[in-house]
């Protein structure tokens, strides 16, 4: 059985060594975040399409890294899979890709 002061003793030194494994993973937490929003790739073209993506509710159809609607076709890699002069037509004229078809 602890005394009052071995338990006051024991709270204290318990309570600063959560707060300093609390505070270091804190600070490590917030020094990882650039490295992973990949923040060097966000240029012009990369935000105007990603307002282009939204404004047009290209999420309520397809999924990009998963997220989404499944009705349509995942397009994270699609430049890969398609190529741009692919994309560039099926984006100006949906209905001549696939005449009679649902699509974006
Ligand atoms: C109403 C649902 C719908 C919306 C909204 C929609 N799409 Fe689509 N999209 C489709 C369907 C369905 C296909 C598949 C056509 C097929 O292969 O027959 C498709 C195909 C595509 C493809 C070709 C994918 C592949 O792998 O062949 C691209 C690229 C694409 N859409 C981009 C977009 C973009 C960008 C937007 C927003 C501007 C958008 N879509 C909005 C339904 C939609």
């Amino acid at each position: 059985m602890l005394s009052k002061s071995q338990a006051k003793a024991f709270f204290l030194f318990g309570t600063a060594v959560c707060s300093a494994a609390f505070i270091g993973l804190t600070i490590d937490t917030f020094q990882r975040i650039p490295g992973q929003t990949r923040q060097q790739n966000m240029n012009p073209e990369v935000i105007r399409g990603k307002h282009l993506f939204e404004k047009n509710n290209c999420m309520g159809c397809h999924t990009i890294f998963g997220e989404g609607a499944y009705y349509a076709p995942e397009l994270t890699k699609v430049f890969e899979r398609r190529g741009s002069v692919f994309i560039k037509a099926i984006l100006k004229d949906p209905e001549a890709m696939y005449p009679g078809q649902k699509n974006g």
